[in-house]
């Protein structure tokens, strides 16, 4: 077995043990270090020593709030590295794209990060203050992904139902309060985003947008590709492109997290791939709540020039 496939199989190890004891924990927001960790899925001990972490060069972190594309960026990466060819990625045997671009704060993920071939590419959900230090000293690379906060409070709150280790909401109504005062898993909106992005230019970062994926993903590709140096033919890219739609992910169970056990995921609730679009909020937020979400949204982003798309016919 060569490195990267020992590795690979140490961390579905580490994950699926994961699931296999979920069902016996209790899963809890526990405050730490002014954030949140989920208790049986996060190690606060663990997570602490991210921060020490030795970058490399080549390693790849992809930051989002919960909700804003990280499944979507996993896919993008996976079939840049395969050069857009699918059978490839299918062949590794993954259970969910996790798999194989995991979460650095999970418990076990940081050891296994340590020995891990490159490029070493890992999604993230944690503050700026948890990260390695490294990368604000340019090493390894930086992928922020921003989506507008209205669909990513829906898309939560759905996701709230699907997924065990998250407590199900009363009613919309209970979850949006709880959104808007920070009483979720990933803490504010508002603080994760402007955190991040006033270290931008501190570190080697793209920071792009769901909404700019929607528009025209081909372009978000094309930035992706200069941005990690990767270089592919026309016909590569018309294919990492087709391969991470919405439509087409909905149908590969790894990019759709299918086959991850019902102890973490209550299939029957729903999809993970849900809607994949831009304005579901609207057939949710009455007109109070919009009026309040605009005036916290003016508040928290006045100062900071960044411009959402709010409805997808803004765009069509
Ligand atoms: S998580 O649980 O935080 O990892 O969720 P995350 O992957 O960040 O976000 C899930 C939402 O992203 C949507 N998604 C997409 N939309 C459009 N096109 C593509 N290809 C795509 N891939 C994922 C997914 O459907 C979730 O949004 P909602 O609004 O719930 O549909």
């Amino acid at each position: 077995m060569d490195g990267e496939r020992a590795q690979r199989t140490g961390e579905r190890a580490a994950a699926s043990m994961d699931q296999n004891d979920v069902k016996t924990r209790e899963h809890r927001l526990v405050p730490h270090r002014g954030f949140t960790l989920i208790s049986g899925t996060h190690d606060p001990n663990d997570v602490d020593q991210i921060y020490n972490l030795e970058i490399r060069d080549s390693d790849v972190f992809v930051v989002t709030y919960p909700k804003s594309g990280t499944i979507w960026m996993q896919q993008i990466l996976l079939l840049l590295q395969a050069k857009g060819d699918l059978a490839a990625i299918r062949q590794l045997n993954s259970y969910s794209n996790a798999d194989l671009v995991p979460w650095i704060e999970l418990i076990g993920s940081r050891q296994a990060f340590i020995t891990a071939p490159s490029p070493r590419l890992r999604v993230t959900h944690l503050q700026f203050h948890l990260m390695p230090a490294a990368l604000s000293q340019k090493k390894g690379k930086v992928i922020y992904v921003a989506r507008n906060p209205k669909d990513v409070l829906v898309s939560y709150f759905y996701f709230h139902k699907l997924a065990n280790m998250l407590e199900t909401p009363k009613d919309f109504d209970d979850f949006f309060e709880k959104f808007l005062r920070g009483d979720v898993f990933g803490c504010s909106w508002f603080e994760h985003i402007k955190t991040w992005y006033s270290h931008k230019d501190d570190m080697n970062m793209l920071f792009i947008t769901y909404e700019e994926m929607i528009q025209d993903l081909q372009s978000a590709v094309e930035r992706i590709c200069v941005f990690l140096g990767t270089e592919l033919s026309a016909e590569q890219l018309a294919s990492v492109v087709e391969h991470s739609t919405f439509c087409n992910m909905k149908k590969i169970p790894q990019a759709n997290y299918e086959q991850v056990s019902g102890e973490l995921l209550s299939h029957q609730q729903g999809a993970f791939m849900r809607k994949g679009t831009i304005g579901d909020w609207k057939t949710h937020f009455t007109v109070a709540q919009n009026e309040r979400f605009d005036e916290l949204f003016h508040r928290e982003m006045g100062d900071i020039p960044l411009h959402f798309i709010w409805d997808i016919r803004d765009i069509e």
